[in-house]
């Protein structure tokens, strides 16, 4: 079978669905080539991921890998969660097939851009902590409810 049980599962019921109704950061990634886009939402409370949850237009393995990326972050500390990487996702997730690889990419990009934007709206430069993401889109905070 191309995709693992795990993978099927994070698919078919995903983890923290949905826009958390209190949280303090939100980013949002996408895919030039496939045209795929994340978003997540955290709650961030003395530096410890309280919450997180996600939104993703894309494919089936982008849903598995997000759905997956939340359940290794929440609870962790920033610090841990910026040492997230696309590979502890797919190995979480009992592999990918090589050409949804990138699918597991935008995952660890959907958190550390969830990460700067907690650092951006604390008047930080996010990039020397989490360092430039290419995927990374724009999201107007007055579209947010963050910081209620
Ligand atoms: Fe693009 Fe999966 S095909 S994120």
């Amino acid at each position: 079978m191309l995709y693992s049980d795990k993978v099927m599962d994070h698919f078919s019921n995903p983890r923290n669905v949905g826009e958390l109704e209190h949280y303090n950061a939100c980013g949002e990634v996408g895919n030039l080539t496939c045209g795929d886009i994340m978003r997540m939402y955290m709650l961030i409370e003395d530096d410890i991921i309280k919450d997180v949850s996600f939104k993703t237009f894309g494919c089936g393995a982008a849903v598995a890998t997000s759905s997956m990326a939340t359940e290794l972050v929440k609870g962790k500390s920033i610090k841990e969660a910026l040492e997230l990487t696309n590979k502890a996702v797919m190995e979480a997730l009992d592999g990918l097939p090589p050409i949804k690889v990138h699918c597991s990419m935008l995952a660890e990009e959907a958190v550390k851009a969830t990460l700067a934007d907690y650092y951006r709206r604390q008047g930080i430069d996010p990039e020397p902590i989490v360092g430039k993401i290419e995927s990374a889109n724009v999201v107007a905070h007055e579209d947010l409810n963050a910081n209620k």
